[in-house]
């Protein structure tokens, strides 16, 4: 076991391009990391087989998504020099590390882990609700244990992911714990990395609704042009009871300060710049925050400080994304570099198990 190692695993669903609410909630801080230099490796999966389990009829959409997120990896940063980018169902390990797992995990467990909860329910997949007859796929109920497989093929000692995947994380421990309590010590047990402040956690969407979603059009997509992004600043929600600009205003609560939080808060560390060169009147979001809630400060003031900083934010990953679009098969061969990679690292933990487990029946033979 690859004990002293600093191993991450991370990943995304393909299931459409990723908006700036995957960047603030882990893709950053994914960059962040690769760039400390602090870890032995780094696997970002696409995890298009969890994308399939409640997108079976439409398995293009997952298709197309796949170049769009890896040119979203990239373009945000993430170097395939440093970090192997690969994918989910391209590795055969996982859906064998899967079935003994299973076996680990009580149906009523499954049932009870809080995101699944929420996920079914906004699906409509749960029994008797009008809009979805046909219930939950059982290989989406499974995926929590797909993904303890994903984590665990990889030695995987840090895990930099959103809020919404806490159960997750904590459904892998207790597969964790359990494997090797039967079988001895085989599996690493992961830890979860959280982002630092709770807007980027949860950035919700420009509208206030506290998901971000395509249907539902309020999100800004990291591929976006200024344009788009200064489009959807200009329309986003913001504090309803602040009618005047001498009014006093509300900052929880308020999308645009959450956004400005995210990308211009305390622990950004070019929260200062960002202030000194588009606010000079404020030092830091406190000081602006502040203003707004005594009153006096306008709506369109804040917005207009809010695009500067997505822009800002936005435009080195746009010119990025320009120059990998110039070579897709380039891209391709990224992905079949790192997935190549990942298969034979996953197979190594897969052999490991089943040694273990005392099913490697021709081991020496
Ligand atoms: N469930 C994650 C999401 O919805 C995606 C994912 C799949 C993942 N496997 C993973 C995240 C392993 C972290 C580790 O975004």
């Amino acid at each position: 076991m690859s004990d002293k190692k600093k191993i991450i695993l991370t990943g995304d669903r393909p299931t459409g391009k990723l908006h700036v609410g995957h960047y603030v909630g882990s893709l950053r801080r994914r960059v962040e990391l690769q760039n400390s230099g602090e870890f032995d490796e780094i696997f970002i999966m696409i995890a298009d087989a969890q994308a399939l389990t409640d997108n079976a009829r439409d398995p293009q959409k997952i298709r197309d998504s796949l170049l769009n997120v890896t040119l979203d990896y990239l373009s945000a940063g993430i170097d395939p020099a440093k970090s192997h980018i690969l994918i989910q169902s391209m590795i055969p390990a996982l859906p064998e590390l899967t079935a003994y797992y299973m076996n680990l995990v009580t149906v009523q467990r499954v049932g009870r882990n809080p995101t699944v909860k929420s996920e079914i329910k906004m699906r409509g997949f749960s029994e008797g609700e009008a809009d979805n007859e046909e219930g939950t796929p059982v290989g989406f109920f499974c995926y929590p244990i797909s993904q303890a497989a994903d984590i665990t093929a990889f030695d995987a000692t840090v895990v930099p992911v959103g809020e919404d995947q806490e159960p997750m994380l904590e459904q892998t421990r207790e597969i964790v714990r359990k494997f090797n309590s039967i079988y001895g010590e085989t599996l690493v047990l992961p830890d979860i990395l959280l982002p630092g402040n709770l807007a980027s956690r949860r950035l919700p969407g420009t509208d206030g609704k506290a998901k971000m979603s395509k249907s539902l059009g309020n999100c800004i997509y990291l591929s976006d042009d200024e344009a788009a992004v200064s489009a959807a600043v200009k329309t986003m929600f913001t504090d309803p009871t602040h009618l005047k600009v001498t009014d006093p205003g509300h900052t929880e609560d308020n999308p645009v300060f959450i956004y400005l939080e995210a990308f211009a808060g305390e622990d950004n560390k070019d929260a200062s710049a960002l202030f000194a060169e588009y606010a000079p009147d404020y030092k830091d979001l406190n000081e602006m925050e502040e203003h707004y809630r005594r009153g006096g400060l306008g709506d369109v003031k804040v917005k207009k400080f809010l695009d500067k900083v997505l822009q800002e934010t936005l435009s080195p990953i746009r010119k990025r994304r320009a120059e990998y679009e110039k070579d897709i098969p380039a891209v391709y061969e990224i992905l079949k570099e790192g997935t190549a990679y990942a298969a034979e690292t996953a197979a190594n933990t897969l052999s490991r198990v089943k040694r273990v487990m005392g099913i490697d029946y021709f081991r020496g033979m």
